[in-house]
């Protein structure tokens, strides 16, 4: 593998899961692999599960470890070509990824949107621009319109989870006070609907996901209607797609609790995390017996080491 931005970078995704089961049991047993070999992680947003899993997933594979937090301890960056850089920016991109190209083996990147204009966001330029410079092998850490290495972990959890071969799994929209971006959605959006599911999207009217991601997903405004015999319930807010990264009015009511559970298939729930408590999930969930958010954000340490793993084995 040389490149994870999207489920259409794998090949058999429930073989890559299987893989990741298979590390969780054995998390040395590849430590030849990444022997002399350096991933270098680059961070243009906060994070804490991502930079932790994925450092310590490399570090299981024997790899080396960098991190650059670039928005802080990186020169501001130019994006644009042909441009007379007499401005704030300091650095183009093309030196930029070239040169940490030079250090590293493989490179990790997080960029998210900026939430003004669909048409950069959705075309990934900072993301595309990092792979097509820098010259080794690239793994998303979240880019703009999709977080695939938050939904290979959902997948492993659903998998190791799951007690009947074909679960139904229901993506339920949440309140939230800031607009975020519709990548773990989006992300989560387009593996379910390639995984062995019974998929279901619950939301607001106006919180449409782009049809690109939701190709074969249920998609229904009723949460108590799509809660109906769930066994895995995945909740997270997302600003509108139209408009444009907007909070719509309203839609508190959205907030999952233990009485809505009740209709559930005794359904665990699940969140990518960061999760503002009483906002997105109540407590009494988060607390209680059907949440498995913490369980789901230690296998990202397994995903991300299988995805690693695939591309010490292509270098
Ligand atoms: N879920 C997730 O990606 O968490 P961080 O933003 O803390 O990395």
């Amino acid at each position: 593998m040389k490149l994870f931005t999207s489920v259409y970078d794998v090949t058999d995704i429930n073989a890559l899961a299987a893989e990741a089961l298979q590390l969780k049991q054995n998390p040395y047993s590849h430590q030849h692999l990444g022997k002399n070999k350096t991933l270098g992680l680059v961070f243009l947003n906060p994070s804490l599960r991502t930079r932790m899993s994925t450092q310590k997933a490399a570090l299981n594979l024997g790899m080396n470890v960098m991190v650059l937090n670039m928005d802080k301890e990186g020169w501001a960056l130019e994006l644009q070509d042909g441009v007379v850089m007499n401005g704030s920016t300091v650095e183009h991109i093309r030196e930029a990824a070239a040169v940490l190209g030079q250090y590293v083996d493989i490179i990790g990147v997080r960029s998210f949107p900026g939430l003004k204009n669909r048409d950069e966001d959705y075309n990934e330029e900072i993301f595309n621009k990092f792979v097509k410079y820098c010259g080794v092998p690239v793994v998303s850490l979240e880019s703009a319109t999709r977080h695939p290495l938050q939904s290979l972990a959902d997948l492993v959890t659903i998998t190791e989870l799951k007690i009947k071969p074909r679960p139904k799994v229901v993506l339920t929209w949440a309140p939230h006070i800031k607009p975020l971006p519709q990548a773990v959605p989006n992300s989560f959006a387009e593996w379910m609907c390639k995984a062995d599911v019974d998929f279901t999207i619950a939301h607001p009217k106006g919180y449409e996901l782009s049809t690109d991601f939701t190709n074969g997903a249920t998609i229904t405004h009723n949460q108590d209607e799509a809660l109906a015999d769930a066994d895995f319930i995945y909740v997270k807010n997302w600003s509108a797609f139209e408009p444009y990264g907007k909070i719509l009015p309203g839609n508190e009511d959205w907030m999952l609790t233990n009485e809505k559970l009740k209709v559930t298939n005794d359904a665990k729930v699940m969140h990518c995390l960061p999760v503002r408590r009483n906002l997105e999930l109540s407590d009494e969930i988060l607390d209680g017996a059907s949440s498995i958010v913490v369980h789901e954000a230690g296998n990202r340490v397994w995903a991300a080491q299988a995805v690693l793993k695939q591309m010490l084995e292509s270098l």
